[in-house]
């Protein structure tokens, strides 16, 4: 198919990102001739439609509708189309024809990695996705490489920009979320249906792979326990805010000792964090992912999380390793899931929660709301109560309060029922919020 010094790149999509891609292997074609020991030669870009205006001028007689000989005649396939099918087939016969694959489809991998790894393995090929998870940062080499020798104890990572986008300027502006949600669309964070990010369904594939990557365990994508940030609403924030948090939504994947036996739980939800730890300081659209290792301690990687040219240096990154590999000839590096932990179920996570109560303010209210918590296990840490309605002790009668418990580590099970019995007793007008507490040295 090729010379020992000139391999052959075929590239599936020219948006956002592939057109990025193809503008910057045509302009830096010397240099990453150098680096990946090879000439890149891009033979060919297939697209829907050849004539739609694209972000960068690139060959017209580059762009076809036909992507089945680029997919058959090249040594590096680069998939960035989105989206489950076509572009799992078009993967898999790349794959079957020795091609190594690069892709930033985090959809994808989430969802059918494991076949496109054991496809992989069955020709020596090799599948790098690095623009995958949070944009042009670099972290799945990170963990997939450098931390191979390590045990990753926990991640806990901002890796939707979209929410970070529109949580940050709720926090710093006091800003409504529909109105911040339609900035994110109009500055081009947001995905097409903005669902995938405000639910939190692009944050939880991100969460799947992450999980994988650090547990050496396949992590299937329904085993995400996940929850969008829709719920939130300004007075949570004010709330946090005044507490000393801030609110993020976190992907959560950590071990666990589940009754003596080790498992992971990998999970997407919105928590507070602590204004003091580095997440807090992860503002607008960026993205982090704060790693805890077992030798190496905390790591963070932090940057831009999504974007077309940002994104194109994570594509090319892959590009570069996946030329070396031809050159130097031999099978690629296969996914490690020997570990193959059980994926414990979302009640059996651990973590400090702060719920918070409107109340009659009334005696006895206290003593039966602590009593409800100690019935299920629920140990409180802190309790803060504020007069929202009456005047203090004029009018009992109609007097409210607010009332903000802060728990020590519970299980998830145990604090849901719990908060289930507080929301049916008398002592409580409602529950207003329950908000998991990450980051606080666990
Ligand atoms: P776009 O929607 O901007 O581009 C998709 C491209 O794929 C278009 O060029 C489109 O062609 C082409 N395409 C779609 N379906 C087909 C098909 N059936 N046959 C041939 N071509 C097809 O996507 P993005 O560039 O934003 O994203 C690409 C991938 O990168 C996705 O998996 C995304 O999740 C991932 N990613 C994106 C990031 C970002 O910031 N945008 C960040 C990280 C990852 P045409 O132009 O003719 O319509
Ligand atoms: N919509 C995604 C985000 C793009 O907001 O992070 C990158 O995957």
């Amino acid at each position: 198919m090729t010379d020992d010094r000139r391999l052959r790149v075929a590239l599936l999509g020219a948006g956002s990102v592939g057109s990025q891609v193809a503008a910057l292997l045509l302009q830096h074609a010397d240099e990453l001739a150098a680096r990946a020991g090879a000439e890149l030669e891009l033979v060919g870009i297939a697209v829907r439609d050849p004539d739609a205006p694209r972000d960068t001028d690139l060959p017209r007689a580059l762009l076809t509708t036909d992507a089945e000989p680029l997919i058959l005649g090249s040594d590096i396939v680069i998939e960035l189309m989105g989206g489950i099918e076509p572009a799992r087939a078009m993967l898999l016969q790349a794959l079957t024809a020795g091609a190594d694959v690069v892709t930033g489809n985090k959809a994808l991998i989430a969802t059918h990695g494991p076949e496109l790894f054991e496809a992989a393995d069955r020709v020596g090929a090799s599948v790098h996705y690095e623009a995958a998870v949070a944009g042009a940062i670099p972290i799945v080499r990170p963990l997939r490489d450098s931390l191979a020798g390590d045990r990753v104890q926990r991640i806990l990572a901002i890796v939707n920009g979209t929410t970070n986008y529109i949580l940050d300027r709720m926090d710093s502006e006091g800003a409504d979320y529909a109105d911040v949600l339609a900035d994110a669309q109009r500055l081009g964070y947001a995905e097409a249906d903005p669902t995938a990010d405000v639910e939190a369904f692009d944050a939880a594939q991100k969460a799947a792979i992450l999980a994988s990557l650090a547990f050496h365990t396949t992590v299937p994508l329904d085993a995400v326990h996940r929850e969008g940030i829709t719920a939130i609403d300004a007075q949570m924030m004010t709330a946090a805010r005044d507490a000393g948090y801030v609110i993020k939504l976190l992907a959560v994947c950590e071990r666990l000792d589940d009754d003596g036996a080790e498992t992971i739980s990998v999970r997407v939800h919105p928590a507070l964090v602590h204004r003091d730890h580095p997440l807090a300081s992860v503002r607008g659209a960026n993205n982090a992912v704060f790693v805890q290792a077992e030798a190496a301690g905390d790591l963070m990687f932090y940057g831009a999380g999504a974007g077309g040219i940002q994104t194109a240096s994570a594509v090319l990154g892959d590009v570069v390793s996946a030329a070396r590999r031809h050159i130097a000839g031999g099978v690629g590096v296969g996914e490690s899931t020997r570990a193959n932990l059980p994926i414990a179920p979302f009640g059996h996570a651990v973590t400090r929660y702060q719920v918070t109560l409107e109340v009659d303010d009334r005696p006895g209210v206290l003593a039966t709301i602590a009593g409800i918590l100690a019935d299920g296990g629920v140990s409180i840490a802190t309790a803060q109560q504020t007069i929202i309605g009456g005047s203090d002790g004029a009018d009992l009668a109609s007097s409210r309060a607010l009332l903000v418990i802060g728990t020590h580590t519970a299980r998830e099970r145990d604090l849901a029922a719990t908060v289930e019995r507080l929301g049916a007793s008398d002592a409580v007008e409602r529950v207003l919020s329950v908000l998991r507490v990450e980051g606080d040295g666990r």
